[in-house]
């Protein structure tokens, strides 16, 4: 269970989140609506210990990920979340295929065949298959954002937490990598957390929070 409480941040001395509660179990596949500037990605990025909270606790279990030391945290992280960035992250001159492996190739005891074996299958999942060899460079807006929710997934993680994942794509697409997630969730018990604007996505969830004011809302 990965789970925030009485989280607070402020940029500039202008606080963002005014002290939020959530927890996210396994049985849970939830989504997060709010305004432009609301707050979405910062709360997303402490939950994945990328952004220290000004206070409140992170907590995955009994692991205390607001305060574990970086060396600790990339490991968690690295084994136990998937992060998909709002604006992906990927390397542009490297090809689909190695943004891919880039999720997965410090894993020691994940064999190489294995990583072979994965980065194909989600390749296919996300219909990029034929298009591994291809520089991210020469990729468009909505095929960069299916490379990033392969990498995310690479590492089998027990949480995702996905920033506008589908936010590049046509609704056909979208609604492809929505039932994606779907079987995950019903597979592997992977829990999702999904940042969306689009009202149709955020249907397919569970549940909806709304942040607004620097508060969540259920
Ligand atoms: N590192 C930072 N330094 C200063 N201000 C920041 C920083 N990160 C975020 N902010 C500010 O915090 C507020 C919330 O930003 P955030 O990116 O979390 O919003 P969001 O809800 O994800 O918006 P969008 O829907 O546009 O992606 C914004 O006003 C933003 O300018
Ligand atoms: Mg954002």
């Amino acid at each position: 269970m990965l789970s925030i409480e009485g989280v607070r941040k402020s940029f500039n001395g202008r606080e963002i989140l005014h002290g939020i509660d959530l927890s996210l179990g396994k049985e849970k596949m939830a989504s997060v609506m709010g305004k432009s500037g609301s707050g979405k990605s910062t709360l997303l990025a402490i939950m994945a210990g990328l952004l220290r909270p000004d206070d409140g606790k992170v907590l995955y279990g009994d692991f205390d990920i607001g305060t574990a030391d970086e060396d600790t945290l990339a490991e968690f992280r690295l084994k136990t979340i998937g992060f998909i960035f709002q604006d992906f992250k990927l390397i542009p001159s490297l090809t689909v295929h190695d943004n891919i492996l880039l999720g997965i190739y410090p894993r020691k005891d994940v064999d190489e065949a294995e990583k072979q074996r994965r980065i194909q299958a989600l390749a296919e999942e996300v219909g990029l298959c034929d298009r591994l060899k291809e520089q991210v460079n020469n990729l468009s807006g909505g095929e960069k954002q299916r490379v990033a929710i392969a990498r995310s997934l690479v590492n089998q993680p027990a949480v995702v937490l996905a920033d506008e994942p589908t936010g590049n794509l046509d609704s056909k697409t979208a609604d492809g990598i929505m039932a994606l997630f779907q079987r995950l969730h019903q597979k592997h018990e992977t829990s999702f957390l999904i940042v969306t604007h689009d009202q149709d996505i955020a249907a397919k969830t569970e549940h909806i929070y709304r942040i607004q004011d620097g508060e969540l809302m259920s």
